[in-house]
């Protein structure tokens, strides 16, 4: 049983700039909902309701937006607003959730690092704050599922282009079954020549307490930061880690293109927008084609 959950979300958000200056890119919202309610709302899904938010400066928002806010919610009942005061409260309620201060952004292996004394005796979920992920069995829950049947670490990983590789850690290793890969190599952002397989790490995973002690020998590696991947990799030689290719589609918000596609693609599937949504994208598409033939 996976019980616990980690979320870092202290990073600087350097890709987001300027809006990241003051305000976390985790609480970009996808339409009117942050994008880390999703990560938590996807921890819940998959039976974890104990979580702890790695924060930091600037990240204030996150603690106010999963603490009650009396006032509001009474402005909210003053207007009968049932469904909207539902709302509210589900978010405060939706799970317990601790917050840790990382005080030096000395990277994500760092970030994982702070929840030592929370995580130390069972294995636990992490789930990058930015990333979100469309599915319909919950990404975390499908990684549980593979935890439960290999009891090791297990790292989520999705099909990416070839051209690609070379932006993310990519794994290789030997097929247990068709979504399931026993690892024999992790690599942080290779060549295309040098790239194990086209799996690349998709910002969720299982990790035993073992990476704790992982993490105390890891070196800083890229950025002069303590990296995850660098971590694992010490780990994996002395254990086994198994990759679960991820069924769903993932968007990480952390970068301004894949942030617009998100808004797109989540607006196209939300009921009380989809109908004018598509009509006004596709009368947009009408208006760009129109201007080439000019
Ligand atoms: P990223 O590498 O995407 O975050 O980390 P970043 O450093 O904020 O991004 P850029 O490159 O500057 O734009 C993935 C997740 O890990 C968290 C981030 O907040 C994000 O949710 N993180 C990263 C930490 O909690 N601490 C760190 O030191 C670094």
């Amino acid at each position: 049983m996976i019980k616990k959950a980690v979320i870092p979300a202290a990073g600087f958000g350097t890709r987001f700039l300027p809006v990241t200056k003051a305000q976390p890119k985790e609480m970009l919202p996808i339409i009117d909902t942050p994008t880390i309610q999703y990560v938590v709302q996807e921890c819940v899904d998959s039976g974890i309701e104990d979580i702890l938010i790695i924060s930091g400066k600037g990240k204030r928002s996150i603690e106010d937006h999963f603490d009650r806010n009396f006032e509001l919610e009474s402005r909210i009942q003053e207007k009968e607003d049932e469904a909207l005061y539902t709302q509210l409260r589900h978010i405060e309620s939706m799970a317990n959730i601790h917050f840790i201060r990382q005080k030096e952004l000395n990277g994500l292996g760092d970030a994982i690092y702070h929840a030592r004394f929370h995580c130390e005796h069972e294995p636990f979920a992490v789930l990058l704050g930015d990333t979100v992920i469309d599915s319909v069995i919950p990404v975390t829950q499908q990684l549980i599922d593979s935890f439960e049947q290999y009891r090791q670490t297990v790292i989520a990983v999705e099909r990416v282009p070839w051209e690609n590789v070379s932006r993310y850690g990519v794994v290789g290793g030997v097929n247990l079954s068709d979504r399931i890969l026993q690892l024999n190599e992790l690599v942080e952002k290779p060549g295309r020549k040098q790239a194990p397989s086209n799996f690349a790490i998709a910002g969720r995973y299982i990790l035993t307490p073992e990476i704790f002690r992982a993490l105390e020998k890891t070196p800083r590696g890229k950025g002069n930061e303590i990296q995850l991947t660098d971590a694992l990799r010490i780990l994996l030689k002395e254990e086994g880690i198994i990759a679960t290719l991820i069924e769903g589609k993932r968007y990480d918000i952390g970068n301004k293109m894949d942030f617009l596609k998100t808004t797109v693609e989540f607006a196209l599937k939300r009921k009380e927008f989809s109908v004018d949504f598509e009509a006004f994208l596709r009368e947009t598409i009408k208006n760009i084609d129109d201007q080439k033939e000019k």
